[in-house]
Order: structure tokens, then sequence, then C-alpha cells
């Protein structure tokens, strides 16, 4: 029922639905600037949907194209840190699905964990932990989107992964891959939780994204996550992290970024 009616409003809202959906993380809210065709929805006028509680963070869904391919775009994600239950963190990607999309594009900011890795650094998220949070699936399975137990060995798609490698490396110079380690925030990690995921495999650390993709992964779409290394995690560096920071990192990478995702949907569409 609250589904319906939201999937109701947007499709009398947008008459063709595009294929591809992507979240705007920190580092690429501008991407929203260079849509065309714009049809922009205020995540506040539509029926069921989340309100983005951040000061400054945007709240909007757009539908249009970018490089002529037509795209979704989700200006302003909800974090679990914000105070939101998972259920409402991943509302917007029941909707995709329930919309027809096929593929999400996830992007985010994350500390960088891997000691190869650079602030200002893009990397291909190849899988992910998250061991110390609550799944998004606990409680009543949704029969109408996916199986109660979901195999996870491809959450990210791999065809996907493969297709992304050539472009980061002609954009960015650089082509890294690895695993991204969700934590709940809103505190950055201490240098010993750092140190503890690095043993446990992981390559970045993020306050996003995996509830995001489970639900992507446990209802068939798609899935492509890109992160940006605003900063080294805690711990690596002899300096304090920062929100401002991370938003400086980001802002410069910024272009670079944007690049790298119109190269893929031209790819993928
Ligand atoms: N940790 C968690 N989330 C982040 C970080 C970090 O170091 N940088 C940007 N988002």
């Amino acid at each position: 029922m609250k589904f319906e009616e939201t999937v109701k409003f947007i499709k009398e809202k947008v008459n063709n639905i595009p294929k591809i959906a992507i979240v705007l993380g920190s580092g690429l809210g501008s991407l929203a600037d260079e849509i065309e065709n714009k049809i922009t929805i205020s995540y506040k006028d539509i029926p069921n949907f989340p309100v983005s509680t951040v000061a400054g963070h945007k709240g909007e869904l757009i539908f249009g194209t970018l490089e002529n391919i037509p795209i979704i775009a989700m200006n302003g994600r909800f974090h679990y840190y914000e105070g939101y239950d998972l259920k409402d963190v991943t509302y917007p990607i029941r909707i995709f699905k329930l919309l027809g999309v096929e593929t999400i594009i996830l992007t985010n900011a994350a500390g960088g964990i891997n000691l190869n890795f650079e602030k200002g650094d893009l990397m291909i998220i190849e899988d992910q932990l998250s061991f110390f949070a609550e799944s998004v699936l606990r409680g009543p399975n949704m029969d109408e989107f996916g199986e109660r137990f979901i195999d996870m060995s491809d959450v990210y798609t791999k065809e996907y992964i493969e297709l992304l490698k050539p472009i980061m490396k002609k954009i960015t110079g650089k082509c890294l891959t690895g695993v991204y380690a969700y934590m709940k925030g809103p505190t950055y990690e201490t240098p010993a939780e750092i140190r503890a995921l690095r043993t446990l495999g992981a390559d970045a650390v993020g306050m996003s994204t995996v509830p995001e993709a489970v639900v992507a992964r446990h209802s068939g779409l798609k899935c492509i996550g890109i992160t940006c290394i605003t900063n080294m995690a805690a711990g690596i560096m002899n300096e304090k992290l920062s929100h401002e920071d991370v938003k400086d990192t980001a802002s410069k990478v910024e272009s670079n970024f944007k690049k790298v995702i119109k190269e893929l949907i031209k790819k993928i569409k």
C-alpha cells in the first residue's frame, strides 16, 4: 500500500522511467546541475518518502538525462546516524525497483584504510563488510521483492566492475578496487577500530551504501559502488578527521568523479 502510493505519485509526474538510478554521495552533488530535461521532485512532496534532516542536505529526486541517457538521481540520501530506521534509509531503493529501474549506482565518501590509497582517490567497491550493524532485511521478509535468505557473493555486479576498470584508469590514471566497511557513525572510527577493520580485510570505511546495496541485492537490482577516499582513516596520518576536510577533498575530486559516472552510464545503457 505504502509503496504503491509512492510509485503512483511518481508515475503521474514522470512518463518514462529511466533504467539507471544514481545515489549522489558527498562529492557528487553538483552532478545534479548537469542533468538535462529535468523533472525535480522534493522528497517532502513524495507520499511516504523520508525527509532529509541534515541542514544543507538536499532532498530531491531528479529525473532527466545525462549525456542523453535517461537517469534518476537521488540528490541527498538518508543515513542511519541521522536517526532513520533502516527501512526508511532504503525506502527509495525499493521504490526504484518498483518503478522499473534495473541498475543502481551508489556513490559515497569514505576514509581510506588501505595504506596504498591516497586522499582524493576513487575506489571501485568490489565487496563489503558490515559485521557491526543490524541487517536492513531483519523482520518479516518482503516476498514481493526477494527471498528470505539471499546469496551475497555478487552484491556489486561483476560485469559492471569490469566495465568500470578501464574508465577509472583512463580518467584518474589509477584503477583501485576494494572492500568497503560499513560503520554506523556518526563518530568517525577510533584508530583501534581502523586497525581491526584492516585486519578484517577492509580497504575503506564509511557510513552509508551498505544498507542500500543489501536491499538492491535482495530485490535483484544490479549494483555498482564507487567511493571517494576523502581522507585517510583515523590513526593513519597524524591529523584529526573533520567533516570540513572530507567536504573539501570531495569537492576537489568532483570533476573526475562526474566524468567517471558519465562514461559509465554510456557503457551500461
Ligand atoms: N570514516 C567514516 N566515514 C567517512 C570517513 C571516515 O574516515 N570519511 C568520510 N566518510
